[in-house]
């Protein structure tokens, strides 16, 4: 097939490099893509929707699947589909979900999907008075979208109301915190479980665990994610069954009665408390580095995954995953998160050992290629996976992995996966 894929993470690195194992031969084109993506298709730089569908319209792409949220909620499907084209992904309308907490909220709200009681305004004084009635942790959300950093776990009330102040003003979010949410502090385990929807049907792909602090031990600022591990040994068949009959159905039902049937990566954060699910949020996309760690451990075609969900045709294929598990470790470059860093060269070793070779691999992210070579290029530059018959297994050759791979400034977490040993 030929296949465009929009965004230019370790998420795009990692479908991209998930079909080129396929038995089928496809030609990849990436928007923008990658200093590595050029290594296994063609980067593009048409910026606007509407070239950049006519572009495929002229080339016959036959696929177009879209990694970032960004352009979903900009209409990027919406624009493709009315030129008749076949994308995966929700509508502009579909992505609400996503792009707006109070909508999402609001939605779980009045499908009986359980969630993290709330309220949602605009008024500072009815915030506060919502505010006032929770024991603190208070956790203060902006509706629109903020790169990841528009939810606030606030320690005290009064860090609480200076949060929804500097949100409802504009200072901390511009026009994204115009509506606040505050909600209930939710305490147990996170999971990132992800749902393959085609508006009717679904496949649930296995839960993951991402860790999102910069540093060991949980500690530090909130990042994309430092790495993520699949499958986790803390869901049973019981709360995979729960989040089918309590969060996937009926979203997928709700979308259809609110005229927005959805189809894409819906991504459910997931807290779990005393056994039971609970959402924290939607995404409408992979989550980055999820991605990295569940593609590799899809044994049946990817490609004809998303194609058979972007055709309504999810019912008629048995998607198969290997029974091992996989461990991704990211590695930011020096100022992650707070800053852009230097580009420095990435050195990667030959790998020699036939077991690491064979069980690990590197997904590109955050790079540029300059006279053939690779540099970090800021953010988050690449991450390591590891595969295996355990956690653990996976975990040592991630590690090993990460031993092989150079950069001056290389940042990475020590305590991947630490929850499931
Ligand atoms: P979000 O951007 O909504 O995923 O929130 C970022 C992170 O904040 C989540 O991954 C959770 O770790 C945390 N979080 C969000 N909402 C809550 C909540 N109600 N209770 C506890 N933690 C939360
Ligand atoms: N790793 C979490 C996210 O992609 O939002």
């Amino acid at each position: 097939m030929k296949i465009l894929i929009l965004g230019s993470g370790g998420r795009e690195y990692s479908i991209a490099r998930a079909m080129k194992n396929e038995k089928e031969v496809h030609e990849l084109f990436f928007q923008p893509g990658n200093g590595a993506t050029s290594d296994l298709g063609t980067n593009l730089n048409i910026k606007d929707y509407n070239e950049l569908a006519a572009f495929a319209k002229e080339n016959e792409i036959e696929l177009t699947i879209v990694g970032p949220e960004a352009p979903l909620v900009d209409g990027v499907v919406d624009i493709f589909k009315a030129e008749g084209l076949t994308i995966f992904g929700p509508s502009k309308e579909a992505a609400q979900l996503e792009g707006s907490k109070v909508y999402m909220k609001n939605f779980l709200a009045k499908y009986n999907i359980p969630t993290a009681a709330y309220i949602e305004s605009d008024s500072i004084e009815e915030l506060y008075k919502f505010t006032e009635s929770l024991t603190a942790p208070i956790v203060v959300k902006a509706d629109g979208l903020c790169g990841g950093k528009g939810v606030i776990i606030a320690m005290s009330h009064d860090e609480a109301k200076k949060a929804i102040g500097e949100m409802l003003s504009g200072k901390s979010f511009g026009d994204a915190g115009k509506k606040v949410i505050v909600e209930e502090f939710l305490d147990g385990f996170e999971l990132s479980m992800f749902a393959i929807c085609d508006g009717d049907d679904y496949i649930l792909l296995q839960a993951a665990q991402d860790h999102k602090r910069l540093l060991d031990g949980d500690q530090g600022p909130n990042t994309g994610g430092m790495g993520a591990y699949a499958p986790t040994p803390l869901v049973d068949e019981e709360l995979y069954q729960k989040v089918r009959d309590r969060v996937i159905r009926p979203t997928l039902n709700g979308m259809k009665e609110e005229g927005a049937p959805f189809e894409g990566v819906l991504f459910i954060g997931i807290m779990v408390v005393n056994g039971e699910p609970i959402t924290l949020e939607f995404n409408v996309r992979f989550g980055d580095p999820e991605c990295e760690i569940l593609m590799p451990l899809m044994t049946s075609s990817v490609s004809d995954m998303f194609y058979k969900a972007a055709t309504k045709r999810l019912s008629d294929i048995n998607v198969e995953f290997s029974n091992q598990y996989a461990v991704g470790v990211v590695m930011a470059s020096a100022n992650y998160p707070y800053s852009s860093s230097t580009p420095a060269e990435i050195i990667v070793d030959e790998v020699h050992h036939e077991e690491i070779a064979k069980n690990t691999h590197i997904s590109y992210a955050g790079v540029s290629r300059e006279d053939n070579k690779l540099y970090a290029d800021g953010g988050r530059v690449l991450v390591c996976v590891g595969l295996g018959d355990s956690i653990k297994e996976a975990r040592n050759r991630a590690y090993l992995r990460c031993g092989q791979v150079h950069f001056a400034g290389k940042k990475i977490r020590t305590d991947i996966a630490y929850q499931a040993l």
